[in-house]
């Protein structure tokens, strides 16, 4: 385990900021060797004298950039010579092929180089159902029909057609009030959130709350955006509006991330009350909304409150995350805001891509396909809570009634890092949530069921229980 030297220095902020510089100038610098193994984030912390999810942080972002490498059992290491550094060393001689995805894109062939490949996320949809030929259909309709003049830089708050349809599309599914004039495009939440943090931090210091637990992976951009996290507990019931404080909130109340979790009506006009109380604003990260199996769909905060609500979705769940397309809807001096920083940023999002999902909302195959795959859907989270019944009865499994995953709370002898070994064995997507978790609770994983077929469903669980009875006996 390597002994580290990193130099901090306390007056200046940003510590995570400060470690991972220090950590990335050794890398490049050679002081610090592919396969490394580096202290685990608790002994850092310690002797940093820092939080842990300071280093957390700061691991995260050089695992995000491709320097380490972070293995469930193995802890994190310099990433070895022959995983190849792909986020950034691009030229590298031999970049690592991303295992091959099954169904249609086994026949594709890949176009130019092979990408790095970051694992499936517990939260990603069946990327081997994307609509491909109507996609390509849509795309081949762009291009035979939309003039030239349309592929200059376009308007960096997205072409006009798309916010259109997607303002219609929002009104419709998720009974927002937009218009397009309310709305920017952008690529995913995560940008979203980045570009409405940056107005509002330029407007004023922001306390943001955020839900406990919560998605680790947004942590970092939401701290890059300049605010403050200050982390509110979630219940059966979701975030828990008695204990908000801040000047704004960021919340996922249709299916709260990680623990499925739908925000009570009470906790919904509770939020709304905070939020006209104090004038404050309230962040709707509306990330798999579209996935609504059991209740009837319950139709976003932002329709409640359009002045006080920004909402964020995206098409990373029902299509694919790859084509990084998503939208804010916000008032429209804030949406106006957002756009300049669009611009002012990178220029606005691929103009065909957006003309394309434009075609796909217009002519219906995007409900066509929602249907479809919330069928799909329903059946593999059945199948896998019903094996979980008949043959794990003493894990707890919450937040099935949408989205992609499920929680799983765990029994007593079953930790989390043992229980997501045994599950990736089985070729599960599955996190621990412990790294979510600001406030330490008791012991879950997050697992996927978009990419686990109805039928393999029960022999995966029975592995699961082999696997975790036989090692709990050691
Ligand atoms: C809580 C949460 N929000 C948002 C997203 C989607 O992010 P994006 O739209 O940037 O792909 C995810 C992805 O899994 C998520 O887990």
């Amino acid at each position: 385990m390597a002994d580290l030297h990193i130099q901090i220095d306390r007056g200046k902020g940003g510590i995570a900021g400060q470690i991972a510089s220090e950590l990335r100038d050794s890398i490049r610098g050679g002081r610090l060797t592919p396969g490394t193994r580096l202290p685990a984030t608790r002994d850092l912390a310690t002797d940093l004298q820092v939080s842990r999810g300071v280093v957390v942080e700061a691991y995260e972002q050089l695992v995000a950039e491709g320097f380490l490498v972070s293995r469930v059992g193995v802890g994190t290491q310099v990433t070895p010579k022959n995983a190849g550094r792909t986020a950034l060393k691009s030229r590298d001689p031999s970049p690592p092929r991303p295992p091959r995805p099954p169904g249609p894109a086994r026949r594709a062939r890949t176009v130019a180089s092979h990408p790095p490949y970051y694992g499936h996320r517990p939260t990603s949809p069946d990327l081997g159902h994307f609509p491909r030929e109507r996609w390509l259909a849509a795309v081949r309709h762009v291009l035979a029909t939309v003039p030239s003049e349309a592929f200059d830089y376009g308007d960096p708050g997205g072409v006009p057609e798309l916010r259109e349809e997607l303002a219609a599309y929002l009104r419709r599914v998720r009974a927002a009030e937009v218009g397009q004039e309310n709305l920017v495009i952008v690529g995913g939440v995560a940008q979203g959130l980045s570009l409405v943090l940056h107005v509002l931090t330029q407007r004023r210091a922001l306390r943001l709350a955020v839900e406990d637990p919560t998605s680790h992976r947004q942590v970092p951009l939401l701290r890059r955006a300049g605010a403050q996290l200050v982390p509110v507990p979630v219940d059966g019931q979701g975030l828990d509006v008695r204990k908000l404080s801040g000047d704004a909130v960021l919340v996922t109340p249709a299916h709260q991330f990680p623990t499925g979790v739908v925000l009570s009506p009470e906790r919904r006009a509770a939020l709304m009350e905070w939020a006209y109380a104090g004038n404050r604003v309230v962040l709707e990260d509306d990330y798999d909304a579209e996935f609504r199996f059991d209740r009837d769909p319950v139709g976003c905060l932002q329709g409640l409150a359009p002045d006080r609500v920004i909402l964020s979705g995206s098409v990373s769940k029902a299509l694919a995350p790859g084509l990084r397309l998503g939208w804010v809807a916000a008032p429209p001096d804030l949406a106006e805001a957002i756009r300049r920083a669009r611009g002012e940023q990178d220029l606005g999002s691929p103009v065909i891509e957006q003309y394309a999902l434009a075609h796909f909302l217009r002519t219906g195959g995007y409900d066509k396909h929602l249907r479809r795959m919330r069928r799909e859907y329903r059946r593999r989270r059945d199948a896998l809570v019903s094996a979980l019944a008949a043959e794990l009865p003493e894990v707890r499994v919450r937040g099935i009634e949408a989205g992609l995953h499920v929680y799983l709370e765990l029994p007593p002898g079953w930790d989390e890092p043992r229980t997501v070994r045994a599950a990736r064995e089985l070729g599960m997507s599955v996190e621990p949530v412990e790294p979510m978790r600001e406030t330490p609770g008791p012991a879950a994983v997050v697992v996927g069921f978009a990419r686990l077929p109805a039928h393999r469903a029960a022999e995966v669980v029975s592995g699961l229980k082999v696997r975790m009875s036989g090692q709990s006996v050691d």
